[in-house]
């Protein structure tokens, strides 16, 4: 017989876990999580009226991290996992300081799980020009283990080639040629997904490594950290059932509704479109 829990525990344990993005990319994060802690409810923000964050100043960035987490703390979520390489890049400590419940950026997971894989090393990181630029990253991995080399590549392209659908497609193969050349020479052998769109190109990305290159997906690593994070805090969801998935998104639903299935690797349900914005 499953034990009875105080209902105190219950009632914030069963909260959803709330998870945003500057726009799809995150679901790919999302879907991580239902792999790993296929009981807890989750509410999702894109922030689709103003992707993408890549290319935009840490300033910018950060103020819509901070109307991004403040929409999320108003649907009383029980943790924050911040789906967004380049907001938990240069945003973090401003997410940190609004929410009042624990939050996960993707970063300190990734380069943890890409420090511990690396024998010869020698790490490649790729993500958007902010993530690039902010060293995010390359500090997180300095800090675990100083002896490691690390090389960052910025692959702006690759975000609309992953929303575009072109996973497998020419133009991918010579944008990712083009990319990870300097990477290659470098003979890297651990390689960090750095941004949301890249584990859909993981194919395209593995043709250009050699294949003994071990890629590092940040997602999943989140989703072990949050899993992790949920036992020490003891805010595990204990119901057995099927959870609840809500979306919201700050433009009109229709475009995430119709490439979403492919970020998320399920189908999404209703979409709302966020008030705010
Ligand atoms: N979600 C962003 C990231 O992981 C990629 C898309 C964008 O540039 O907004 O960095």
């Amino acid at each position: 017989m499953a034990p009875v829990l105080p209902s105190f525990v219950t009632k914030v344990n069963t909260k959803p876990i709330g998870v945003f993005d500057s726009g799809i990319g995150g679901l790919t994060v999302v879907h991580a999580l239902t792999q790993r802690l296929p009981h807890e409810n989750i509410v999702y923000f894109g922030d689709t009226a103003r992707v993408p964050y890549g290319p935009k100043s840490p300033q910018v960035v950060r103020e819509y991290a901070a109307q991004d987490v403040d929409f999320l703390i108003s649907k009383d979520v029980k943790l924050i996992v911040i789906a967004c390489n380049t907001v938990s890049a240069v945003a973090l400590d401003i997410v940190q300081k609004r929410a009042k419940v624990p939050v996960v950026g993707v970063i300190h997971p990734g380069a943890k799980a890409a420090t511990e894989a690396t024998k010869k090393k020698r790490v490649g990181i790729i993500g958007t020009i902010a993530t690039v630029n902010s060293n995010a990253y390359t500090n997180a991995i300095r800090q675990l283990n100083a002896g490691v080399q690390v090389f960052a590549q910025p692959c702006p392209l690759f975000v609309p080639l992953a929303e575009e659908g072109w996973t497998d497609h020419k133009v991918t193969e010579l944008v990712a040629k083009e990319y990870l050349f300097p990477l290659k020479l470098e003979k890297i052998d651990t390689l960090i997904l750095g941004c949301t769109h890249y584990p859909l190109l993981s194919g395209a990305i593995r043709g250009v490594m050699d294949s003994n290159v071990k890629l590092i997906d940040s997602g999943e690593a989140t989703a072990e950290e949050v899993e992790r994070m949920l036992d020490e805090k003891g805010l595990r969801n204990p119901s057995k059932h099927k959870p609840r998935l809500q979306f919201y998104v700050s433009d009109l639903p229709a475009k995430f509704m119709e490439i979403g299935e492919r970020f998320l690797g399920q189908k999404l349900g209703r979409v709302h479109r966020a008030e705010g914005f």
